[in-house]
C-alpha cells in the first residue's frame, strides 16, 4: 500500500477529513447568473483552462475550484459568500470578482482571515489598497485610459466628451482622461454618468452629439451595456456626425465584437488583451480555452482567470503546497509571468498590475472581428496609485 493510501486511512481511523491536506481550495467569487453571468462564465472557463493546460496538481496537491455565485453586482451576497469560503469551506485562496462592488465588499474579509486574494477582473484603483491580501492581475480602468488620452492627442484631436458607467471604474476612467488629456492641451467639452443597472443610453448619446465633440471617450463594463452604449451611438447618428468613437477595450469586448457587428469597425480602443495578440502563449491558451468551451471566444476576464490561476500554481509551487497567508503574499509581490497578454508583473509594493496597454483598432481578420493592436505603451503602471 502506498504511503498516502496509509496515511488516508489512519485520518479515516482517527475522524479527521482525508482529503483536506492533500488538497489545495481555490474559492471563486464570480457573476455566475443575472445580467453579469457571462463575466463569471469568462472568468471560470479562463481558471478551468489554465487547469486543463498544466493540470489539476502542483506540488503533490490537488487544486480545487470552489466556485460561488455572487449573482450580479452585489457587496452583500459577496460577503457573506466570502465568508462561506473561509469559515465552511475552508479555501486557501479567494479569487475571481468580475464586479469592482465585489471586489471592495471582500477585502475585510480577505484581511481578517488572511487569505491571499487575486482580483482576475475588477478594475477600480483603490481595491488593492483595500487590504494588504489582495492583489490583482487584471488591469485598472485608470491604466487603460492614460494610453488613450495620449493617442488621442497625438491623433489631433483637441475636444473630447466622455461617457462612463457611474460607480467606481467609470468615475476612474472619467478622471483619468480628463486630468491627461488636459495635461497635454486637450479639453473634455462634456461628460455623462450612466447607471449601471438598465440605462437608457439613446437620450445620453443624443447629449453628447449634442455638444458637437471630434469624438466621445466611452467605458462601459463589458457585455449588454457595451452593445447598448455602441446602438445608440449610430441610432443617433454619431458616426455620421464624423464623432469619432474612442473606448477602453471592455466597449469592443472579444466576448461580444462579434454581436456589435461591422459597425465596430475602425473604432480605437486601449485595453491589455485582445485575442488577436500574436504571441505562442495566447495561442496555448486559445486552445486550452476551445477545449473547455468551444462555443465563445474568451475576452479579458477569462485571461485575467488564467493568470489568476498561474498566480496561484506559483504560490503553491514556491511554498510546497502549504498554504500561509503572509507567505503567500511575499511571493505574489513581484510575481512574473508570461501572459497571453504578454509579460505581466504583480508590483512589490502595490500589489497592482504592470503590464502592456496596447492601442487597437476593430477590423476583419478572415472574416470576423477582432481588435488588432497597432501600437504598445509598455510596462504600463496604475497611475492611480
Ligand atoms: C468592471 C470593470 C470592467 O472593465 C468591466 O468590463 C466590467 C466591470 C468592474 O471593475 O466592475
Amino acid at each position: 500500500m502506498k504511503k498516502w493510501m496509509m496515511l488516508g486511512l489512519v485520518a479515516l481511523a482517527t475522524g479527521h477529513a482525508v482529503a483536506a491536506g492533500n488538497t489545495i481550495k481555490v474559492g471563486v467569487l464570480a457573476e455566475m447568473s443575472g445580467t453579469f453571468a457571462d463575466f463569471g462564465m469568462q472568468i471560470t472557463n479562463g481558471a478551468k483552462a489554465y487547469m486543463k493546460q498544466y493540470g489539476d496538481t502542483v506540488a503533490g496537491k490537488k487544486i480545487e475550484l470552489v466556485i460561488k455565485d455572487t449573482t450580479g453586482p452585489a457587496p452583500d451576497v459577496a460577503k457573506r459568500l466570502a465568508q462561506e469560503l473561509v469559515v465552511q469551506d475552508k479555501v486557501d485562496f479567494i479569487v475571481g470578482f468580475g464586479l469592482t462592488p465585489n471586489a471592495f465588499a471582500v477585502a475585510p474579509i480577505a484581511t481578517e482571515a488572511k487569505k491571499p486574494t487575486i482580483i482576475m477582473n475588477a478594475a477600480t484603483s483603490a481595491i488593492t489598497t483595500k487590504s494588504p491580501y489582495i492583489a490583482r492581475v487584471s488591469f485598472t480602468l485608470a491604466q487603460v485610459t492614460e494610453p488613450m488620452a495620449q493617442w488621442a492627442y497625438k491623433s489631433g484631436l483637441r475636444k473630447i466628451y466622455t461617457v462612463v458607467a457611474d460607480y467606481g471604474p467609470g468615475h476612474d476612467a472619467e478622471q483619468t482622461f480628463k486630468k491627461a488629456f488636459a495635461r497635454l492641451g486637450g479639453e473634455v467639452v462634456g461628460e455623462l454618468r450612466v447607471p449601471l443597472k438598465n440605462p437608457e443610453f439613446g437620450p445620453f448619446v443624443q447629449r453628447a452629439k449634442d455638444s458637437k465633440p471630434e469624438a466621445v471617450f466611452v467605458f462601459v463594463p463589458a457585455g449588454e451595456m457595451a452593445v447598448g452604449f455602441m446602438k445608440a451611438y449610430y441610432e443617433r447618428g454619431l458616426a455620421k456626425a464624423g464623432i469619432k468613437l474612442l473606448s477602453t477595450g471592455d466597449v469592443t469586448d472579444d466576448g461580444v465584437i462579434e454581436a456589435l457587428g461591422d459597425n465596430a469597425l475602425g473604432v480605437i480602443s486601449t485595453h491589455q488583451y485582445s485575442a488577436a495578440h500574436p504571441s505562442a502563449e495566447n495561442k496555448a491558451f486559445l486552445a486550452a480555452y476551445n477545449q473547455i468551451n468551444p462555443k465563445q471566444r474568451p475576452n479579458f476576464m477569462a485571461v485575467g482567470g488564467y493568470d489568476g490561476m498561474a498566480a496561484v500554481y506559483e504560490v503553491v509551487r514556491q511554498l510546497n503546497g502549504n498554504i500561509n497567508g503572509d507567505k503567500a503574499m511575499q511571493v505574489l509581490r513581484g510575481m512574473k509571468l508570461n501572459s497571453p497578454r504578454g509579460p505581466i508583473q504583480i508590483d512589490a509594493e502595490t500589489r497592482d498590475i504592470v503590464q502592456n496597454v496596447y492601442v487597437r483598432e476593430v477590423k476583419k481578420v478572415d472574416g470576423r472581428l477582432y481588435n488588432v493592436e497597432f501600437e504598445t505603451f509598455a510596462a504600463v503602471r496604475d497611475p492611480g496609485k
